[in-house]
């Protein structure tokens, strides 16, 4: 059976469904151009402000591993060891939207048919920032771009009103996003920090701002661990550290579950996932809870900068998927695990009568409202 791998994406038609996402892999024109030939459908370029930004002295990213024989999590190199995540502490793109519009347009001129999504981040405290969202988006649709990623999740921003600290914040979230829609022709996609309490209201406020999708995850709050032989975080600068964000396996179950809220409280909007995906093992979980895309970053970094070999695999392993399973294309199955992720109450038990959910069943009284059950996934 001729199987379709293509798939339509916000009004987008990527050759296939998987993405490089915003990170180092994304940072330059050549790594995009490589990208691309690779086999990656898409690419969301690394985040894009208006001023050149300073990262810390030294390394800005490194990898967590863990091993069978020693359950040591760490930064440090040792046989036998296997991914666990990725560390980082790194800014937006250290080049300005400037140095970004020619290559833009280079990067779409010499692969039309691919999409590159262009990435961007500014302020949102005053009009004036809003006004720099709406330059950056401009410039970069007028580049080529096939579309913007709205940066709400960068974790390491000190301004309150930049990056995470937008994504925690349902107003900004969606006056940031209603501006660039003002301004834009190409569909805007958002993407959330999974650090707030219910992920669900900031992407309810992205879709009233006019959002297209909705992106999730960026990596997770983290600390790399103290060195119990020296006493100083595996990564530091004079002794300090800050708070980065985590990516790679370790954040997949926790990336799942935020997809599976934000799908299930928008059965029909756009959602891309992101967290922990290197082979169609892990991707089969986003688009079954819903996704049209997947994102990936850390796997590709470990692969030759780009992942050429990931994305190899990911389209093999994804046309024998659809073959095996007789699906013609994504739509045959995308959300088709999404109404499996139900309250505790309502998992079966040896005995029906065993569990009320946490509630005691007292007698005259009736079972509690919908409404005061918790949300099934948290
Ligand atoms: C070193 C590094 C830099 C990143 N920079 C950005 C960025 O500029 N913009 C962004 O939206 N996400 C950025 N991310 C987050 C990734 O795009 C991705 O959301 C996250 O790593 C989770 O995916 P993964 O588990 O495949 O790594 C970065 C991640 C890493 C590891």
């Amino acid at each position: 059976m001729a199987v379709d791998t293509s798939v339509e994406f916000t009004g987008i038609h990527f050759e296939n469904p998987f993405l490089l996402s915003s990170a180092p892999p994304t940072e330059s024109e050549s790594n995009i151009m490589r990208a691309f030939d690779a086999g990656w459908g898409g690419v969301v370029s690394k985040t894009i402000g208006l001023h050149p930004v300073v990262n810390v002295y030294g390394a800005k990213a490194k990898f967590m591993r863990t091993s069978a024989d020693n359950a040591q999590v760490s930064m440090k190199k040792r046989d036998n060891a296997a991914l666990h995540s990725s560390w980082n502490w790194e800014l937006i793109s250290d080049k300005p939207i400037d140095w970004w519009e020619p290559r833009i347009r280079r990067i779409k001129e010499a692969h039309p048919g691919k999409v590159l999504i262009a990435s961007i981040m500014a302020g949102s405290g005053n009009d004036k920032e809003l006004g720099n969202w709406q330059l950056l988006a401009k410039a970069c649709q007028e580049a080529g771009a096939d579309g913007l990623e709205l940066n709400f999740s960068c974790p390491h921003m000190d301004r309150k009103d930049m990056g995470s600290n937008i994504g925690k914040d349902k107003v900004l979230c969606s006056t940031v996003t209603e501006a660039v829609k003002e301004v834009a022709n190409v569909p805007v996609w958002c993407k959330l920090t999974p650090a707030t309490a219910n992920i669900v209201e900031e992407a309810g406020a992205c879709f009233i701002g006019g959002a297209d999708a909705i992106v999730s995850s960026n990596t997770f709050p983290s600390l790399p661990l103290i060195d119990a032989e020296t006493l100083e975080f595996e990564i530091n600068v004079d002794g300090y550290v800050s708070s980065g964000g985590l990516g790679g396996p370790a954040i997949l179950p926790m990336a799942l579950a935020k997809m599976a809220q934000l799908t299930q409280a928008f059965p029909d909007k756009s959602f891309s996932g992101i967290g922990g995906i290197s082979d169609m093992s892990q991707a089969v979980s986003y688009f079954a809870l819903g996704c049209g895309t997947a994102q990936v970053c850390t796997a590709a970094m470990l692969d030759h900068a780009i992942g050429p070999n990931v994305i190899k695999r990911l389209n093999e392993q994804y046309a024998a998927f659809l073959e095996k399973h007789g699906f013609k294309s994504l739509e045959d199955f995308r959300g088709a695990r999404r109404d499996r992720v139900v309250l505790q109450s309502q998992i079966r038990r040896p005995s029906t009568s065993d569990y009320a959910g946490g509630y005691e069943p007292v007698e005259g009284y009736a079972a509690p409202a919908a409404h005061e059950a918790a949300p099934v996934t948290q």
